[in-house]
C-alpha cells in the first residue's frame, strides 16, 4: 500500500511537475487518450525490439532517500545518456545498461527476473520524420501491471491495468532528431490491484505486448462498430467516431463483396450512426466467414476484417445465428506454447495454441483470465472459435474500493473498446469465482455486467461462478443472485480432484432454479505428462484420464447443458504449484504439456466433442 502510494504520488509528482509547481495529492491524472481501435490498419512505426532496462527496486530513480517523489529533471525519465555526460552526479546510464525484448515479460527473458515483482525503467531511442498536418501516438498493446510513460523527459501519463491498451498523443512532443521514450513498470501485486494479490497464474511483468508510434490525419476515424444490427440479420448497424477539429464530415463504410454500404455526416462531436440492407453470409466456427470493411472519412481510411453473427439465448439454449448451439471449448492462459513459455505475444503462439484447440473438435476457448492480445483474439476469429472474453476481477477483489472498480470498468471498457467488431467474441466474463459472500462484491460485479451491456447489448455477459452442494449428491451454481442478473448459469466445478475423487461423479445430479444455458467454464485436474500409474493416483495420466470420463458423463446429463471449457488447456506456470517433481511452478492441469505433449485426457475430450458436433 505504502509503495503503491508513493507510485501514485510520484506520477501525480511527475505529471504535476509538468504543469504546476506544487505536488498535488490528487489521483494522477492518467494523460492516457482515447483509444485508437483496429491499431493493426493504421500508419505507424513499430518501437518493438531491444529495450535498456534498469531493475530499480527501491524506486531511487523517481523517489529521494526519503522516499519523496523527485522532480522529473532528477528522475530517470530524463534519460541521462541521452543528454549525454553532466557535471551533476548522476547515477545510471540506460546507454549502458542491458536489454529486454519488448514485447515479452521480463520473467522468462532473465533468470535472475524469474521471480521479480517491482519495477522496472525501460528506455527506447528512436527517430521519428514528423509530417506537417499529422498526429502522433505512442500505442502500448498492454503493460503488466502499471506503467508510467516519457517521451524526451516529459512524463506523459499513467496507464493501470495489466491486459489492455493505451495511447498518448505525442503530437508536438517529438523531437527532430533522437527520441528518448523511458517507460516505468511496475508488476507489484496489490490489494486494491485487479487482479488482487492472489492469483493462480505467473505474475509476468513487462512491457508484454507491441508498441507502435501511429500517425494519423489530424481528423481521424479513432473508433467505429459495424455489426449485424440486434435483432434484425438484414441490416448492418454500427457508428463511427472520428477524432480531430474537422469534427463534421461525410463519412463511408463500404463492403465490397456484399456491394453494399452507406454515406452518413458526423455531428459536431464527429460521431454519426448508421444502418443499411446487407444480406452477408453470417461468421460461424464452420464458416468463419470475414468481409473486408473500408471505413472512411474526407481526411482519413481504415480496412478491417469484419464478420457478421447473432449471439442470444432461448430458455437453456445458446443461439448462434438463430440456431442452437453447444459451446465445445477449453480454457486458455495467454503462454506461449514454445520454448521458456513466458507471455504468448504472436501470431505463431497463437496458431500453435489454437490449432490444439480445433485438433480437440473445438469450436470455442475461454481466453482466461484476463483479454488476451489482439492477435489471439483474431487469429481464434479467422480459425472459427468463439470467444469467451474476461477482464482480471479474479477470487478476492477489493470490492468496497471505489478506485478497484474503476479499475476493472475501466479494464472492461478498454476490453470492450477493442474488440467490439470480432465476431468471435460471443461473452463478456466479468468476473472468475468471486466469493458469494463477499460485501459489496454483488453491487461491484452487477454495476460491471451493466456496463458491458450498455456498450454492447449484442453479447452474452457473464462471470465463472462456483458451485454448491445441496445435499444428497444434489449440486447446484453457488450463486442465486447473479445468475439471475447473468445470461448463463456459467460456474467452475472440480468434481474428482478438489471435491472427491472422478467416481464421486456418478453419485452428482445437477439441478438450477433459473431456465438458463448452463455452461461449464471449469472442471479438470492435475496430471505430470508421462507419469503413469493407477487411476487412483493422482498426478497420473490415468487419473486424469478417468477424471475425464466421468466428467463427461456427468455433464452430459446436466439439464440444459450448453458447453463447457475445462480447465486448461496447457500447463501453465503458477507460483503456487510447488510440488518438486511433478509441479516445480506449473499446475498440471493441462490437457497438453508445457512442451507440446497431448496427454491421454485430452483425446478424451477429442472423442466427446466429436461426437456433439452436428
Ligand atoms: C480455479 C481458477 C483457476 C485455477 C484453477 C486451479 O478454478 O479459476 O484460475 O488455475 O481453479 O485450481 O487449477
Amino acid at each position: 500500500m505504502y509503495k503503491q502510494i508513493l507510485f501514485s504520488l510520484c506520477a501525480v509528482a511527475f505529471l504535476a511537475c509538468n504543469r504546476t509547481k506544487t505536488v498535488s495529492t490528487e489521483k494522477a491524472e492518467t494523460g492516457v487518450c482515447p483509444q485508437i481501435t483496429n491499431i493493426q490498419a493504421r500508419c505507424s512505426t513499430s518501437l518493438d525490439g531491444e529495450w535498456n532496462y534498469i531493475v530499480d527496486i527501491y524506486g531511487a530513480g523517481y523517489l529521494d532517500y526519503r522516499r519523496n517523489p523527485v522532480s522529473v529533471k532528477n528522475s530517470f525519465f530524463r534519460d541521462r545518456g541521452f543528454y549525454g555526460h553532466q557535471k551533476e552526479l548522476i547515477e545510471y546510464d540506460f546507454d549502458a545498461a542491458p536489454t529486454l525484448h519488448v514485447p515479452g515479460d521480463w520473467n522468462t527473458q532473465k533468470p535472475e527476473l524469474y521471480y521479480y515483482e517491482g519495477t522496472v525503467w525501460y528506455r527506447t531511442l528512436f527517430h521519428q520524420k514528423k509530417k506537417p498536418g499529422c498526429r502522433y501516438f505512442l500505442y502500448f498493446g498492454a503493460v503488466n501491471y502499471e506503467a508510467v510513460v516519457g517521451l524526451n523527459g516529459e512524463v506523459l501519463g499513467k496507464h493501470t491495468g495489466g491486459y489492455t491498451p493505451f495511447n498518448f498523443e505525442v503530437t508536438g512532443k517529438l523531437a527532430d532528431e533522437k527520441n528518448s521514450l523511458v517507460v516505468l513498470v511496475d508488476n507489484a501485486r496489490r490489494f486494491e490491484n485487479v487482479p488482487t494479490v492472489n492469483f493462480d497464474w505467473w505474475n509476468y511483468g513487462g512491457i508484454t505486448r507491441s508498441v507502435l508510434l501511429v500517425e494519423t490525419p489530424e481528423t481521424f476515424i479513432r473508433d467505429y462498430c459495424v455489426q449485424l444490427k440486434k435483432d434484425d440479420p438484414g441490416i448492418i448497424s454500427g457508428w463511427i467516431q472520428l477524432d480531430g477539429p474537422d469534427a463534421e464530415q461525410q463519412v463511408c463504410v463500404d463492403i465490397p463483396e456484399l456491394e453494399a454500404g452507406v454515406q452518413v455526416r458526423t455531428d459536431a462531436n464527429g460521431y454519426a450512426r448508421f444502418e443499411f440492407a446487407a444480406s452477408p453470409e453470417l461468421w460461424s466456427p464452420e464458416s468463419p466467414k470475414l468481409y473486408s470493411v473500408a471505413v472512411s472519412s474526407e481526411s482519413d481510411r481504415v480496412e478491417d476484417r469484419i464478420g457478421f453473427r447473432s449471439i442470444e439465448t432461448r430458455g437453456t439454449q445458446v443461439l448462434l445465428n438463430g440456431k442452437p448451439v453447444i459451446l465445445r471449448g477449453v480454457s486458455v492462459h495467454e503462454e506461449s506454447p514454445f520454448g521458456a513459455g513466458g507471455r504468448a505475444t504472436n501470431k505463431e503462439d497463437a496458431v500453435q495454441t489454437l490449432q490444439w484447440a480445433k485438433d480437440m473438435n473445438c469450436n470455442f476457448v475461454r481466453l482466461a483470465h484476463y483479454p488476451h492480445n489482439e492477435t489471439m483474439v483474431r487469429t481464434a476469429e479467422e480459425m472459427g472459435l468463439m470467444v469467451w472474453s474476461e477482464i482480471p476481477v479474479y477470487w478476492t477483489i477489493d470490492w468496497k474500493n471505489p478506485e478497484t472498480y474503476a479499475n476493472a470498468e475501466n479494464q472492461l471498457v478498454e476490453n470492450i473498446t477493442r474488440d467490439r467488431n470480432r465476431a468471435n467474441i460471443v461473452i463478456w466474463s466479468v468476473a472468475n469465482e468471486t466469493p458469494v459472500e463477499a460485501e459489496g462484491r454483488l453491487e461491484f460485479l452487477s454495476s460491471l455486467m451493466g456496463k458491458a451491456r450498455s456498450l454492447d447489448d449484442t453479447r452474452l455477459v457473464s462471470a465463472a461462478m462456483e458451485k454448491k452442494a445441496l445435499g444428497g449428491g444434489r449440486m447446484t451454481v453457488n450463486d442465486p443472485e447473479l445468475v439471475k442478473i447473468a445470461d448463463l448459469i456459467s460456474f467452475n466445478q472440480y468434481v474428482g480432484w478438489y471435491d472427491g475423487d472422478a467416481d464421486k461423479c456418478d453419485t452428482i445430479t445437477w439441478e438450477f432454479d433459473v431456465e438458463k444455458p448452463v455452461f461449464i467454464s471449469e472442471f479438470g485436474g492435475g496430471a505430470l505428462a508421462g507419469r503413469h500409474g493407477d487411476r487412483t493416483e493422482r498426478f497420473t495420466e490415468e487419473y486424469l484420464e478417468y477424471l475425464y470420463q466421468k466428467n463427461v458423463d456427468m455433464l452430459s446429463r446436466i439439464p440444459g447443458f450448453a458447453g463447457c471449457s475445462p480447465w486448461i488447456l496447457k500447463d501453465f506456470r503458477s507460483p503456487r504449484r510447488m510440488l518438486p517433481g511433478i509441479q516445480d511452478d506449473y499446475n498440471r492441469k493441462g490437457l497438453v504439456s508445457e512442451k507440446g505433449v497431448k496427454k491421454s485426457a485430452y483425446f478424451v475430450m477429442q472423442d466427446w466433442y466429436s461426437s456433439l458436433k452436428k
